[in-house]
């Protein structure tokens, strides 16, 4: 995972001490659910859904939860979250998810991290095409049939973390207390960020060197593509000039990740960057959302949902006159911002989600962040 987690070790490298891990070691484990039945019409006959969680469950006489679910982004997994960047600003004591308070809940959604996908199934490219509706599903199995996980004081996810988090609020209008996406527009995937989602669907599928999803090396033309737009679009030319200001500082950069393509699988990338395909959510599915306040929040220089568009204001305006306690928020670009991968650096939008807890918290009590 060379090119997300380069990218992230150099933010970490800045971490202050409140940032240190002192969060404890998280529990993993699998659930495996039988023929699961895809949106396609398609059955695995053994979905394995991995995960990890922090902390222990607690469930209020009310019904109410302290189960906190954290959704990760594209090609990512539950363990893009236990750096010092995001973990270090929210799991350790006296942070605002502090895992003695709260159970957390990192799952690997399907085909990603160690969840079933294409290249570890052995399926490869008859691995059922999956869809974020389907993810969204076996990611609420997962709370519901496995966790004894009913409903949850907050779902908050990044980037396809951020629309699953809107997804889970379409698809179980009241599972949560509060919902904080981040990252992400509430809307289909279309215009500059179809462009470069379609280029890598199709790169990959053209080149001969993929055959069909049964190639015995990575194709690494088209994979290289595919990994040379997404670092691209997760970052931001800001970023990257202040990191890399010569030629030769870049081309160091460069030089070093490209050995790494390989460690990339064709397969799990085209059915990845595919899930997105039947993302749509509607006024009238946003509108059924039943939590007690929702927060967005997106940053200024993320390229891939940038501000400009103007349409998370007008779903979030429309959410709100339909009285749902919903916020947009666009942090603005500085030296702190690196475009789309902002996300990570929870120190960014904390505040905003310790105003979201404390907004949606129980009944008679002032705050429970
Ligand atoms: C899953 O489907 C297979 C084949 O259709 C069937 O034999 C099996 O009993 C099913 N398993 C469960 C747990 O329903
Ligand atoms: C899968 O699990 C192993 C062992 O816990 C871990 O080292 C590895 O990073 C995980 N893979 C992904 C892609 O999350
Ligand atoms: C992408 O997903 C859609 C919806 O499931 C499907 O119709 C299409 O065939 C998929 N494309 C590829 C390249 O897998």
């Amino acid at each position: 995972m060379k090119f997300q987690s380069i990218f992230l070790l150099a933010l970490s490298a800045t971490a202050t001490l409140a940032q240190q891990k002192n969060w404890p070691t998280p529990t993993h484990g699998d659930f495996t659910i039988s023929n699961f039945t895809f949106d396609s019409g398609q059955v695995l006959n053994n979905l394995k859904i991995h995960y990890q969680t922090l902390g222990k469950l607690q469930v209020h006489p009310d019904g109410t939860t302290n189960a906190v679910l954290i959704l990760h982004g594209t090609t990512g997994s539950s363990g893009q979250f236990l750096n010092p960047d995001f973990a270090g600003v929210l799991f350790n004591p006296g942070q605002v998810l502090d895992t003695k308070k709260y159970f957390i809940i990192m799952p690997d959604g399907i085909g990603h991290g160690n969840s079933s996908k294409p290249s570890t199934s052995g399926l490869r490219a008859s691995f059922p095409g999956y869809q974020y509706s389907d993810m969204t599903r076996a990611t609420y199995r997962l709370l519901t049939e496995h966790l004894r996980v009913k409903h949850t004081r907050l779902v908050m996810g990044v980037s396809m973390g951020g629309m699953h988090t809107w997804t889970m609020g379409t698809q179980y209008p009241s599972l949560s207390d509060a919902l904080m996406p981040i990252a992400c527009l509430p809307t289909q995937i279309s215009g500059q960020n179809r462009l470069w989602r379609k280029f890598i669907i199709e790169l990959i599928r053209s080149d001969p060197a993929w055959n069909s999803g049964d190639y015995t090396a990575q194709p690494i033309a088209s994979l290289g593509g595919a990994l040379f737009l997404v670092q691209t679009m997760f970052s931001s030319p800001l970023y990257y000039q202040s990191q890399y200001p010569t030629r030769d500082a870049m081309d160091r950069y460069v030089d070093q990740l490209l050995p790494h393509i390989a460690e990339y699988d064709a397969n799990d990338l085209l059915y990845a960057w595919n899930a997105s395909h039947t993302y749509d959510p509607t006024e009238e599915g946003l509108g059924k959302i039943k939590a007690r306040g929702l927060t967005a929040v997106n940053t200024a220089d993320d390229m891939i949902n940038p501000p400009e568009l103007g349409v998370l204001e007008r779903v979030v305006g429309s959410l709100e006159l339909r009285g749902l306690g919903a916020k947009a928020v666009v942090v603005p670009e500085s030296s702190e911002t690196v475009g789309h991968g902002s996300y990570i650096k929870a120190k960014l939008w904390v505040d905003e989600l310790q105003l979201l807890l404390a907004k949606t918290g129980p009944k008679g009590s002032s705050s429970c962040s």
